[in-house]
């Protein structure tokens, strides 16, 4: 598996203390608001549950799932495989996400839950890749801003691979080109 990786993009301890850092931001903006986690599955697990830890304050936490791409190229097309449990009106809604690429998930994300009448909505994204982007959305916390290379690890996969990988690694074109 790690001779597939190019190289390191950002190791262990570079998560940990950027996550600490967001948690301490988070914490403060929420400390009174009781908010919902929201992490859109399957990618962001393993921010989710580092993320969470950073931030020591009464929240609930649900899960989505959506999806918009098969293999490296978006499809443009999303679809929500996996929907709230919880009901969200009237409460501070935070969206957790992995990676904000053509911005496509995240647009759809928002639009669909901004019609359940939550208090605020906003956007947590581990991983920004700005030169992607191709509809109009930004997200409020960014852990780290990225080049326009296609990583796995820390939950991101590359056919259903990696995610186990405890940092982001550039994956060799070899994997996806062959
Ligand atoms: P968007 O809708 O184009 O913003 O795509 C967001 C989703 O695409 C993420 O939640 C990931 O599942 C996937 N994705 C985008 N870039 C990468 C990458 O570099 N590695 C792994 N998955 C990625
Ligand atoms: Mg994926």
């Amino acid at each position: 598996m790690e001779n597939c990786i190019e190289r390191v993009l950002i190791s262990e301890e570079e998560i940990q203390k950027r996550l600490a850092e967001l948690g301490k931001e988070l914490a403060a903006e929420y400390q009174d608001k009781n908010p919902i986690f929201v992490g859109v599955l399957k990618g962001v697990v393993v921010f989710f549950a580092d993320m969470i830890r950073h931030i020591p304050i009464d929240c609930q936490i649900d899960f989505m799932s959506i999806s918009s791409y098969l293999g490296t190229q978006t499809t443009g097309v999303v679809n929500v495989k996996k929907d709230l449990d919880v009901d969200i009106s009237g409460r501070h809604v935070v969206i957790l996400e992995d990676v904000l690429d053509s911005g496509n998930t995240l647009k759809h994300t928002v639009a669909l839950l901004k019609t359940r009448n939550p208090a605020s909505v906003k956007i947590v994204t581990f991983l920004d890749k700005p030169a992607r982007r191709v509809v109009d959305i930004t997200a409020d916390y960014v852990g780290f801003e990225i080049p326009d290379e296609f990583v796995v690890g820390y939950g991101l996969d590359y056919d259903e691979r990696f995610r186990n990988l405890p940092y982001v690694g550039i994956l060799k074109r070899s994997v996806y080109e062959k």
